[in-house]
């Protein structure tokens, strides 16, 4: 099955636009090979810096950037290929979760598109192409079904923080997710107590690589709960009781504390779930995943644990459209479609 869609994404504060080729073919044995994604252009517009000032995302500002960005990536992306919008074969577009007045401005600008070019429109659940962002890699080859599945995947970013457990590429069961803040989150509200500016994830690991990791006992919030489920408001409470009760403070060693922290519980969690069910590889993705130090020591810890490790290339870990697009391609054979509409509290 050969298809060409054109993905839309704004759930949160990057606009996204996306063109991706995406093909599979049966071996003959009954078996799907991975798809084969070639991502045609990968437009995305951040809106980081009209956010900044505000510490985080203002919903009415990002549907406001959403509306203006949405037809300048698109005149954008038909200047470099302008036959596409004839030439493709379906209209992919985020219906959640994220903020619902940003959703929107994606699905209208998708409408009205698929109406005008009469192009099928498909709903994507924003989860599932974090999921299958991994796919979308032209960097290294990925490892076969067989050393993949069962896979324990780690979604980790600024809206969700979910423990799955992939028993092929099209099944997966929700393991566990945070009970409070998201771990992105929780490194952007640590961030602000810090004076760092907004998204606090590429600040905090910029910090905390002069500080070091052990010179603060922050907790590792339900390290020792045998669940999958993840807790990071009481750790953003330690961190700020420390600014609070201590006199000279390094932040360097704050960030980079607080990073490990993190960084622990997420590596505890994810291994003790790939043990429970046998996993052969682990699965890391979402925006935190482009943490450096993340991305070492889970795949340090998979290879300790005889798995493989997969994680997105670095232009997928944020928010973009051609993860969209491999999440559209994914979904097109399962009978349970999305409604087009916004859903900000869409799970997977
Ligand atoms: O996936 P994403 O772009 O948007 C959501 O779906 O939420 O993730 C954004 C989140 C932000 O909270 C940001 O601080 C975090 O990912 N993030 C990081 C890093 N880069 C982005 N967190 C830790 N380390 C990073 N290098
Ligand atoms: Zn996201």
């Amino acid at each position: 099955m050969k298809k060409t869609i054109l993905a839309i994404e704004t759930s949160c504060d990057e606009t996204g636009i996306a063109l991706v080729k995406a093909e599979s073919h049966s071996t003959g044995l009954g078996q799907t090979n991975f798809p084969k994604f070639k991502v045609l252009k990968n437009l995305v517009s951040s809106q980081i810096k009209i956010h900044r000032p505000f510490g985080g995302v203002v919903p009415g500002l990002a549907k406001r950037e959403h509306i203006k960005n949405l037809p300048l990536l698109l005149k954008k992306l038909l200047h470099s290929k302008f036959y596409i919008l004839n030439s493709i074969d379906l209209i992919a577009v985020t219906v959640g979760p994220g903020l619902e007045p940003a959703l929107w401005t994606g699905i209208t600008f998708a409408r009205e598109l698929a109406e005008k070019y009469k192009k099928p429109l498909i709903g994507v659940n924003h989860l599932e192409g974090h999921l299958y962002s991994f796919l979308l890699t032209t960097h290294h080859k990925l490892p076969t079904a067989k050393k993949l599945f069962p896979a324990i995947a780690l979604s980790v970013s600024g809206g969700h923080t979910v423990l799955l457990l992939m028993k092929n590429l099209k099944t997966c069961e929700r393991l566990g997710e945070t009970k409070d803040d998201a771990a992105g989150e929780a490194f952007d509200k640590v961030a602000r107590m810090l004076n760092l500016h907004y998204p606090g994830g590429p600040e905090i690991e910029k910090m905390a690589k002069k500080g070091n990791p052990e010179a603060i006992a922050f907790p590792r919030p339900m390290l020792n709960q045998k669940n999958y489920d993840f807790s990071f408001s009481g750790l953003k409470t330690s961190v700020f009781y420390y600014l609070r009760d201590t006199k000279k403070v390094k932040v360097a060693d704050i960030a980079a504390s607080f990073q490990q922290a993190v960084i622990d519980v997420l590596i505890s969690k994810t291994m003790r779930a790939a043990e429970d069910y046998g996993a052969r590889s682990i699965i890391l993705c979402g925006g935190v995943a482009a943490n450096k130090k993340l991305r070492i020591d889970m795949k340090q810890e998979a290879r300790n644990k005889k798995m493989n490790f997969s994680v997105p290339d670095m232009e997928y870990n944020n928010d973009n459209a051609a993860m969209i697009a491999a999440a559209a391609y994914m979904g097109l054979s399962r009978k349970k479609k999305y409604k087009i509409e916004a859903n900000g509290d869409l799970n997977i």
